[in-house]
């Protein structure tokens, strides 16, 4: 049927349903540069089934896509396989429309859309490793609980290999082409890495046990189709490579030095700083605040040995934009790192001290107490910046080696 947003077929089966953000810059703290997709599938067998809908202002875009292929109403089956609303925000209008006999979803997922949606709806439950029988396909489920939510769960189409893994594997990238063999793999790669930074980093533990029990069931996988950004059609395996190695957490001879300043002492500070670790050999990313985002500072920090965190004292605290970067980066529990804080201070000069308890509570190792000085910093003090870089990342060296 020919309507204004036309779906695009992925396999014999399996069609793009979903919705391009163009305009999305903020997803929960984490800035959107190139804006987002809100990825649906339709499968069309036997039995016509849905794998997730979109946000909700993009619900008619999404019935343009399937009506372009089938009538909505002949759609059986609902996957959600996730209910956070950039995925399910469009669930409720579309059962309302296509009533399908079955709404599935994983455990979590059930009591996660009733406490959503507040309805009394019946959801079948897909367990780990379960099947559902299409008629002339299968899709097997997998929960992934915890990547990102506990209701979080992968829809396996079998035997085509179409894996759908919800968040997993995404990236907020707004384009126009449907596949990340169309687009520049470096901007894929800059993006997968941010996203998995941002998104999935503390639940790396499990995301490593799931892709060890995946490896180990020989899945034949072809295509994986998140719900965020691009599809993987070619060499699938290397998107699954790159987050079993970002999951590790390795840290590399690189130092990420962040800060905010009031009057340039601690951007002072934080430049000789840097030249130290430049000159101790390390690869160093300086990350003033008042022109790095902080999700681009956790980024940054995924293949990062060193962390070093800046601020000069206002009214007794260090600044907000840095308490607001250390409240989001423990939360995104970073491992292996050493690091230091620093710091212009008039007169009380407590900000150093708390930057320090908050690297502690981080996990970071401390190389030493942090250093602090007063107003403007001079030349000896500027030597001493520089000092601590090297030490940082001489403690950095010691550890990679
Ligand atoms: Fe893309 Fe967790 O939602």
């Amino acid at each position: 049927m020919t309507t204004a947003f036309q779906a695009v077929q992925i396999t014999d089966r399996v069609y793009w349903v979903g919705a391009i953000d163009w305009e999305l810059r903020s997803f929960h703290g984490y800035r959107t540069g190139r804006g987002t997709s809100y990825n649906a599938y339709l499968i069309v067998g036997d039995e016509v089934t849905l794998v997730d809908t979109v946000k909700a202002p993009y619900f008619d875009e999404m019935i343009d896509r399937i009506r372009s292929v089938v009538d909505p109403s002949t759609i059986q089956h609902v996957i959600s396989t996730h209910a956070e609303l950039d995925h399910a925000g469009a669930l409720a209008p579309l059962l309302e429309l296509a009533k399908p006999a079955q709404l599935v979803a994983s455990v979590m997922g059930k009591k996660a859309l009733q406490q959503h949606f507040h309805w009394d709806r019946d959801v079948t439950v897909a367990r780990h490793g379960e099947r559902l029988d299409l008629g002339d396909t299968t899709l097997r489920f997998f929960e992934a609980r915890m990547l990102h939510w506990p209701d979080s769960m992968f829809a396996l189409l079998e035997p085509e290999g179409v894996l759908f893994p919800n968040d997993a594997f995404g990236m907020h990238l707004a384009s126009a082409e449907r596949f990340a063999d169309q687009l520049d793999p470096g901007i894929c790669e800059v993006e997968a890495a941010k996203y998995f930074a941002n998104i999935l980093l503390p639940f790396a533990p499990q995301l490593t046990k799931l892709l060890d029990e995946l490896g180990q069931l020989d899945l034949n996988l072809k295509i994986i189709a998140p719900d965020h950004g691009p599809i993987w059609r070619n060499q699938p395996e290397q998107i699954i490579e790159r987050y079993a190695h970002w999951a590790k957490r390795e840290p590399t001879a690189k130092a990420v030095v962040v800060f905010d300043t009031m009057w340039k002492s601690t951007d002072l500070m934080a430049r000789a700083i840097a030249d130290g670790l430049t000159q101790a050999g390390l690869h160093v990313e300086v990350m003033p605040l008042n022109a790095s985002h902080r999700s681009d500072v956790a980024t940054e920090l995924l293949d990062a040995g060193a962390l070093l965190v800046g601020s000069p004292t206002l009214n007794n605290q260090m600044y907000p934009t840095m308490a607001g970067l250390m409240t989001y980066l423990k939360g995104l529990r970073p491992k292996n790192l050493v690091g230091a804080a620093f710091g212009s201070y008039g007169w009380g000069g407590q900000a150093v001290g708390q930057l320090d308890e908050a690297l502690d509570d981080m996990g970071v190792e401390r190389v030493e107490k942090g250093l602090r000085v007063r107003y403007v910093p001079d030349s000896d003090a500027l030597v001493s910046c520089r000092a601590l870089g090297q030490r940082v990342a001489a403690k950095l060296k010691e550890k990679l080696s």
